[in-house]
């Protein structure tokens, strides 16, 4: 974690190499201070001002640290949480240079896109955890259909699609303290003002931009600040046991059900199956050929029709 900080720092040329071995006797604390200080700096494109203006939250990006350039929102979004920042944080750059995707995959993140992570702490029993990442697909869809976007889909878990193509994707993580999770970190990635043509060429066909489902250059300023906004009523929701109210909305633009998938969970088990739906937990249910029915906690899901 604290190599990436350095990273972080060298990138903002705030510190030369030679200074490299000083940081490292950096208190804790200082450097996270510094950190803050730097995602209140000044950015070119996206502009906290613009953003917090008229922003409709009661916590979620009250506190905001936007970026020039970062390896991972995710990663610098981990270290806040451990240092003393408000649940609803939201950490955004502008560039990611090794951002995380899921399944341990690289994540495109160049310049046009919106990057971003939001800490929170919430105060429900881990089991409804998959939910969080359930309502952070519902809140992007949401977004999506404000600026304009026709019938957005979610690919289980958290894959936001138009025409059948990715243009979104969730990556949650826990930070656990003593075995007890304090905070998730719900990285989000929109590809925003993007050519397909950024990407590459492999994932090209599978992918798509806003700029290219519209016709047009949106205003990534606005996008977050409706995405915070939605975020935030979902996640009250969330913070209320709303969850048959949160599944709803998933199931209403869900692309998944009724398709024939193969399902990859972890450690390699592979198998077809048919998606019945998702259960109260936000967990898929799989209908093997064999017609027993398989509950998927993890994993991708590869539609095959
Ligand atoms: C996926 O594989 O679909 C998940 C992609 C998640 C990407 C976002 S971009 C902001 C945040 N920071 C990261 O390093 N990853 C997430």
């Amino acid at each position: 974690m604290r190599e990436e900080i350095i990273n972080l720092l060298k990138k903002e040329n705030k510190l030369s190499d030679e200074s490299i071995s000083e940081i490292k006797n950096i208190e804790i604390d200082d450097f996270a201070n510094i950190v803050k200080e730097l995602g209140q700096e000044e950015t070119e494109h996206i502009k906290k001002s613009e953003i917090l203006k008229d922003l409709n939250t009661e916590y979620i990006g009250k506190e905001l640290y936007v970026y020039k350039e970062v390896s991972s929102t995710n990663t610098v979004a981990k270290f806040l949480s451990m240092n003393d920042v408000k649940n609803g944080t939201v950490v955004i750059s502008e560039k990611q240079t090794k951002a995380k995707g899921r399944s341990g995959k690289s994540w495109e993140s160049p310049l046009g896109g919106v990057w971003l992570s939001i800490i929170l702490k919430p105060n429900v029993e881990q089991s409804k955890f998959p939910m969080i990442t359930i309502a952070t697909g519902v809140a992007v869809a949401k977004t999506l259909e404000k600026v304009g976007v026709e019938e957005p889909e979610i690919k289980w878990p958290n894959d936001i699609m138009i025409n059948g193509k990715k243009v979104c994707g969730i990556l949650t993580e826990a930070v656990a303290k003593f075995n007890t999770v304090e905070n998730v970190i719900i990285g989000v990635g929109i590809d925003a003002n993007l050519e397909v043509t950024q990407f590459p060429e492999e994932l090209q066909a599978g992918t798509t931009t806003l700029k290219e489902e519209l016709n047009k250059e949106g205003n990534e300023n606005l996008l977050i600040k409706i995405f915070l906004e939605e975020f935030e009523k979902i996640s009250e929701l969330f913070n209320h046991a709303g969850y048959e109210a949160i599944l709803k909305e998933w199931r209403k633009r869900s692309y998944s059900i009724g398709k024939i998938v193969e399902v990859r969970e972890p450690f390699n088990t592979y198998y077809d199956g048919y998606v019945v739906g998702i259960d109260k937990d936000g967990v898929l249910i799989v209908e093997k050929i064999d017609g027993t029915l398989k509950k998927v906690i993890s994993g991708e899901c590869i539609i095959k029709n």
